[in-house]
């Protein structure tokens, strides 16, 4: 399979300084990001936006005089304040009002930071971010940083800001290092990631928002004067806002117009958000929520800001996609999976739930493996007291022997014999009280003591950010995977966390223990990752409520959503498609009428759907008929002659399934030799015209042949809904597809429509 990325281009073109101005030009494939040192040592901001040469910036003033707009000590030259200043680096304390980047509370308790830049480097490559995940190069030549140190001179506070741009492409990777170099303890009290002022306030913002079952769905709003924002304080990154913003200049749409975006590599609390000041400037921020946030930082010690990822496009949202889909399929998700084919899988969890034992497991995975799956996967319930969702969790290594007579060995390899993969559920995170490890660690929960303890599910979470709960935990865990051969894990995550105190931190540093968690949730998935490196690990956190980069980091996918319906899917996957790659969501085919909305839909058009990421079945395989089995043993064949391009393939999202009755998009290989459409009906109307499709991203001068299949609703005496996939073929050239396009005019509700486009010859 290809790599999809790297373009070497000479390391230090990337980033270039103009010495006369000490202006930085950090330069994309078509973008570029402008910041300069001025003499009084302020780092501030002149451009992110179309690619220019590197010049002068410095025909327009970057301050003025201001009413109630103070001047810093010292400034002799009137007007100078850092309330109007474009800054990348904005504090507390000095008269920039707006917010900032980082905030420090000093041991006699004020809050003020004064930071100039001390020291500026560009150097090859991208570093490493301890402890954290991050997007990564393979080669030093493949991307170029520039590291600007900055100094608050009176408590010695040290920030080093690291601006990484990945060659031939729009994306930037920003983080900071702070290190204490003073004599005194400080706390950080606000540690976002990045900060961006731009010089205008027209943006409409568009963010990620939903609800478990609801994720990811597209919402839009015009900016206004104050701060337009998105968080989660939940403790994770959450079904309810994705770590997620972007502003659209005025006409920008899918394909055209300027996008700017931020993603942050992280999985805890957020905060992603955009200021419109006095003076219309826009400043766009993310990092972690600064809400209960603190961090204590010795003499001599050090904290890393998780990174962000910084996408400007000039082709709209779609051109926004596709540069963080190519950075995050190659330079985010690492290891053997990354490149690999997704395997098919059966997991029993909507065909059993609870109620399961090896024969019907084994005979479930018979059936999956006809039908053509690789894998598969048992779900929660099979360890500990665990009939339902009330008990068991945290009793890994207690496996139910009364489901699972012979242990997960026996079933395991009952499932290898047929020739396929054992994947195996988790919630590492998570304890039940009634369960026996919580009977002999009551204290390892997150709590408070003297107050109840709030439960969710049923359950309770471990405060992971203690070393002795995660040894604890992966001790068990991997004494699991040890004792038999599991080659998949699904890692779940299923409650918010609350009464966040650890006993392990003193009273004034339990602003750590949020952060603290998410750490240790890192170590252990980094465990995972370096002890079992052949396991491939799929996240969840009830569906799709942490689909985020830094979990990204360390699996190739996550369960997209709990809700499976094929017509509800259509926006839970656009909206997730914004950021996150087809490779990145696992969909799965599940039964109708549908568990969480109750709706039924053509056998056929739940395959179209979940063709749109990693493909499986969650259902009874044992309850359809021979007719469905068969027709599945045709999807899987078909998923494994689409998967290259849905795997590696740039996306094009070409009608939006919000408010429109039809959803649309395609997926063309970086070679543009293979494509794949989908058009689906959502509601139909009486008398209805065609829907044209002008496909995009094809080779204009090529041949190709196109596969079309279509369901089709068939007249039924009885008043059932019976569905008919029909296939056809034709040739066309790239140009004509791209610009006469093609027809969509099935009639019914939720058919859909493939075109399977390779190239001839
Ligand atoms: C979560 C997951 C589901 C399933 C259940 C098991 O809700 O999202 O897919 O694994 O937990 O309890």
């Amino acid at each position: 399979m290809a790599s999809f990325l790297p373009i070497m281009s000479p390391p230090m073109s990337a980033i270039t300084c103009h010495e006369p101005t000490s202006t930085y030009f950090l330069q994309g494939a078509g973008s570029s990001y402008v910041l300069r040192v001025l003499p009084t040592g302020h780092l501030v901001h002149l451009h992110w936006g179309a690619r220019l040469e590197p010049c002068a910036i410095d025909w327009f003033p970057l301050w003025g005089d201001r009413a109630f707009s103070p001047n810093p000590p010292g400034m002799r030259e009137v007007g100078f304040t850092l309330d109007t200043l474009p800054q990348e680096a904005p504090a507390y304390g000095n008269g920039d009002y707006r917010a900032a980047l980082v905030g420090a509370r000093h041991a006699d308790g004020s809050h003020v930071l004064d930071l100039r830049v001390v020291k500026r480097e560009i150097r090859a490559g991208k570093p490493a971010l301890e402890g954290l995940p991050a997007t990564y190069v393979e080669d030093p030549a493949e991307a170029t940083t520039l590291a600007i140190t900055l100094l608050d001179k009176v408590a010695g506070l040290e920030i080093e800001l690291l601006y990484t741009v990945f060659h031939g492409t729009d994306a930037i990777a920003r983080s900071w290092r702070a290190v204490n170099r003073g004599g005194a303890a400080l706390q950080l009290s606000r540690a976002l990631s990045a900060s961006v002022d731009l010089p205008r306030a027209d943006w409409t913002m568009l963010q990620l928002s939903g609800a478990w079952a609801r994720e990811r769905q597209v919402v839009e709003r015009p900016l206004a004067p104050g701060v337009s924002a998105v968080e989660s304080r939940r403790g994770t990154s959450s079904h309810q806002h994705n770590p997620f913003i972007a502003l659209c200049a005025p006409g920008a749409g899918e394909e055209h117009g300027e996008v700017l975006a931020m993603n942050l590599v992280y999985s805890g609390n957020f905060l992603a958000q955009a200021e419109v000041d006095q003076f219309g400037s826009t400043r766009l921020q993310i990092g972690i929520n600064p809400l209960e946030f603190a961090w204590e930082l010795a003499p001599g010690g050090s904290f890393q800001a998780p990174e962000a990822v910084l996408v400007r496009s000039g082709e709209g949202l779609g051109g926004m996609s596709r540069t963080f889909h190519r950075l995050y399929r190659s330079r985010l998700v690492r290891g053997p999976f990354r490149d690999a084919p997704r395997p098919v899988l059966i997991n029993n969890w909507e065909a059993t739930y609870f109620k399961f034992d090896t024969d019907k497991l084994l005979a479930l995975a018979k059936a999956g493996k006809e039908v053509g799956c690789d894998l598969c996967v048992l779900d929660d319930g099979w360890f500990g007291k665990r009939e339902d969702d009330r008990s068991g969790l945290g009793d890994w290594t207690r496996v139910n022997q009364a489901k699972l007579p012979g242990g997960l060995k026996r079933l395991a390899e009952g499932v290898n014999a047929l020739g396929m993969r054992f994947g195996l559920w988790f919630e590492p995170e998570m304890v039940s009280p009634d369960s026996d490890l919580y009977r002999e660690h009551p204290d390892w929960c997150f709590h408070v003591p003297g107050r109840p303890r709030t439960e969710g599910r049923s359950q309770l979470v471990l405060d992971l950010g203690r070393a002795e709960v995660r040894e604890r935990i992966w001790a068990d865990m991997s004494s699991v995977l040890r004792s038999a051969p599991i080659g998949f894990v699904k890692w779940d995550m299923n409650r918010h966390l609350t009464e966040v105190w650890s006993p392990a931190l003193p009273p004034a540093r339990q602003g750590e223990a949020a952060h603290r968690f998410t750490l240790g949730v890192y170590d252990l998935l980094e465990r995972m990752h370096r002890e079992f490196p052949d396991v491939l690990v799929e996240g969840c956190s009830g569906g799709g409520g942490r689909f985020d980069p830094g979990m990204l980091f360390y699996h190739p996918y996550i369960w997209t959503s709990d809700n499976s319906d094929a017509i509800e899917r259509l926006r839970i996957q656009h909206g997730t498609s914004m950021a996150y790659p087809l490779s990145s969501m696992d969909a799965n085919i599940s039964a109708v009428p549908n568990h969480q909305v109750h709706r039924r839909t053509p056998l056929a058009t739940r395959a179209i759907v979940a063709f749109t990421g990693a493909f499986g079945y969650q259902l009874d395989l044992l309850t359809m008929t021979g007719d469905e089995r068969a027709a599945m043993r045709r999807q899987t064949e078909r998923w494994r002659q689409v998967r290259r391009v849905v795997q590696e393939g740039d996306l094009h999202r070409l009608v939006d399934p919000r408010g429109n009755r039809w959803a649309a998009w395609m997926s063309v290989t970086p070679e543009r030799d293979e494509a794949l459409v989908t058009c689906v009906r959502i509601l139909t109307e009486a008398n209805a015209g065609r829907l044209a499709l002008r496909l995009r991203g094809l080779d204009p001068a090529r041949t190709y042949r196109v596969r079309v299949t279509t369901t089709k609703e068939l007249p039924s005496g009885s008043g059932a809904t019976r569905h008919q996939e029909v296939e056809s073929a034709f040739d066309a050239s790239g140009a004509a597809l791209m610009a006469v396009g093609l027809r969509a005019d099935s009639p019914g509700d939720f058919v859909a429509s493939t075109w399977h486009l390779t190239t001839l010859g």
